[in-house]
């Protein structure tokens, strides 16, 4: 039951109201705080890039312009490029803002009324065919393939919807959903999954600790059953409640990817992040690292 489908289209929800991120969200998208010295929305971007994802639609919300402005040319730098003699500067710039012939649309979640409506709003934008959704304040770094390539890998062994899980600390998974998976025999890192709930507030209704951590892949079966999705957890719209349909009628894989993942909707996740890039930056990495051996004598 493989299927060769090539996944071409990309979908990242990315108009949340980032309350966990407050002050800095009333003025700064939490998709547009900075690891170092780039945006999360770009490292997604650039993931799907190299997932061979060719268009890319980010749900955005009010008072989110920034990320617009952040894939557009910069005139006033480029002026400034050429004033200061460095034209070869205005190409560099405008290679970054390119990320490798990626197409990036936007369009707005006009109220936020959870994942799984953001994700019913690229009903038009996607079409017939399956794609990959890359949750705008999950970055995931791996050393092997980009998650969103492992997805697609997987999509194409099983033709099933696949879910990029890992483990979740027992206690937490309360916040998080919970899926009742078995391995698939002859593998170690890939589940079936014939059901999943989001946010099991009894012990007793948790089906494990495997969550759904920031991507997934669908088929575009999953709109119509959004669109008859009722308001769940939280009074929204939520993703895996639809997920859960699937499940229970086709199934669905589970993937444990190979990646770190980060949650730049938290503060912790932010700083995490950010220690992590900044000690391999190839520019202040040697630097950074000097100064983190000199503080972490102080704690
Ligand atoms: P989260 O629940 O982590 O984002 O949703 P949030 O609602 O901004 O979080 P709080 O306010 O800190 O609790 C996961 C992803 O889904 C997007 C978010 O932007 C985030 O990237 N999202 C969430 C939407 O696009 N629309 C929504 O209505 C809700």
């Amino acid at each position: 039951m493989n299927n060769n489908t090539v996944i071409r289209k990309a979908v990242i929800p990315a108009a949340g109201l980032g309350t966990r991120m407050l002050p800095i969200s009333r003025a700064v998208p939490k998709e547009m705080l900075p690891i170092v010295d780039k945006p999360a929305i770009s490292y997604l971007v650039e993931e799907c890039a190299q997932s061979g994802i060719t268009e890319v639609l980010i749900i955005t919300g009010r008072n989110k312009n920034a990320m617009e402005d952040y894939f557009d040319y910069s005139p006033e730098y480029e002026a400034s490029f050429v004033k200061k003699g460095k034209p070869q500067m205005i190409e560099e710039m405008r290679e970054s803002a390119n990320f490798g012939g990626v197409r990036v649309y936007f369009m707005r979640q006009k109220e936020t009324k959870g994942l799984g409506h953001a994700i019913g709003c690229a009903r038009n934008f996607i079409g017939n065919e399956p794609f990959a959704v890359l949750y705008g304040d999950d970055i995931i770094f791996s050393d092997s393939k980009p998650v969103t390539a492992q997805l697609i890998d997987s999509y194409h062994r099983y033709g099933r919807a696949v879910c990029g899980v890992k483990k979740v600390p027992h206690e937490m998974i309360k916040k998080y959903c919970s899926l009742k998976a078995e391995l698939i025999p002859g593998s170690e890192t890939e589940y079936f999954v014939d059901d999943m709930i989001e946010k099991p507030q009894r012990d007793e209704d948790a089906f494990s600790d495997l969550s759904i951590l920031g991507r997934v892949l669908l088929p575009p079966e999953i709109f119509d059953i959004i669109d008859v999705t009722a308001p769940g957890a939280g009074n929204e719209i939520q993703i895996t409640d639809a997920i859960a349909t699937l499940a229970r009628s086709v199934g669905v894989t589970a993937l444990d990817y190979d990646g770190e993942r980060f949650d730049l909707g938290s503060k912790l996740g932010l700083m995490c992040a950010n220690v992590k890039r900044a000690a391999v930056n190839g520019e202040i990495g040697d630097d950074f690292r000097a100064f983190l051996k000199d503080f972490v004598k102080t704690l």
